[in-house]
């Protein structure tokens, strides 16, 4: 077990082997690989790890908006898309914990550029964000306390913007949100999932809401599991696929077939608003691990 620190990242290694490591950009983790040597995250080969933009694949941390805020009189209006928390420098506070091997970080308003936080109401939101990562045996867990470190309450999204490493896209299928209540953000329409699992052949983005959380998202590919996603406090989760077309737009997409090898599960609270009190707190959690069986927790007739 040891913890390294370089200028710009922690890296984990947890006894068995597995490593994970963080940029301080954003605490963006950018890498797990578990025992067996196997990547288990998506990263792209063109992602800036040099600060200059939110990188892209890893875990992201989405707050205090998701996407862009569509109501002009919200306080959170005119913060960029995913707000600042992936595009600023965090804190490294040190190891809280041996077993399981636990960092964390921390972000407040110092942290962040004047001109975002500037952007989210009139720049008077005090806050402190922990986050909190556990690296286990065969899983890894993300956990963020939100603190209204003020005296006016402020509203806030939040979500881990996963990005998982598939081998093959199309053989790939998600369990568990059958029935569940979407917004589909291409067709711009709300519906009830009625997939037994979700499968993927053409760019996909949709967010699934009010999901039950004891409902454990499964990545299975070839009728094996691969990953589940656990969510604590979190009741919507993004699932996303760029495809061909939006991934050959963004320039820090590469290789830019790499849509085929990456799935992004995205475990949030973006559907509405968190709304916290002056020195209130709030936490969540994802839990990610490997393998096991097919949890079949939902009515796929
Ligand atoms: C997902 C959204 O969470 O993030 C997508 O649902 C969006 O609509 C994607 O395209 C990537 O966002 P960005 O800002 O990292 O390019």
């Amino acid at each position: 077990m040891s913890i390294e620190e370089t200028e710009t990242e922690v890296i984990l290694t947890h006894k068995n082997g597995s490593v994970v490591k963080i940029l301080k950009y954003g605490a963006t983790v950018t890498s797990w690989t578990t025992s067996d040597g196997k990547e288990q995250l998506w990263l792209s080969s063109a992602a800036k790890l040099d600060g200059s933009k939110p990188v892209r694949g890893g875990i992201p941390l989405v707050f205090p908006i998701f996407g862009k805020c569509q109501d002009e009189t919200h306080p959170t209006f005119k913060l960029p898309q995913h707000g600042f928390a992936r595009n600023s420098v965090w804190e490294f506070l040190g190891q809280t914990a041996a077993n399981p091997l636990t960092v964390e970080f921390a972000l407040s308003p110092e942290q962040v550029s004047n001109d975002l936080t500037n952007l989210w109401g009139d720049g008077q939101n005090d806050f402190t964000l922990i986050y909190t990562i556990q690296l286990n045996e065969s899983s890894l867990k993300t956990q963020i306390e939100v603190e209204n470190a003020g005296k006016r309450e402020f509203e806030f999204k939040w979500l881990f913007h996963t990005y998982f490493a598939v081998p093959d896209i199309t053989d790939v299928l998600v369990t568990n949100f059958t029935d569940a209540k979407c917004y589909d953000q291409l067709l711009a329409e709300e519906y009830s999932e009625k997939a037994p699992m979700i499968s993927f052949h053409e760019e996909f983005d949709r967010i699934y809401k009010g999901v039950d959380q004891d409902k454990v998202a499964q990545i299975v590919e070839l009728g094996k599991v691969l990953h589940n996603v656990k969510r604590t406090n979190l009741p919507d989760c993004v699932v996303w696929n760029p495809w061909i077309k939006k991934s050959a737009g963004m320039g820090d997409f590469e290789p830019k077939d790499g849509y085929k090898n990456m799935l992004c599960i995205e475990p949030g609270h973006v559907d509405s608003f968190v709304k916290l009190g002056g020195g209130e707190k709030w936490t969540a959690a994802q839990e990610l691990s490997i393998g096991g069986d097919i949890k079949v927790q939902t009515n796929i007739y």
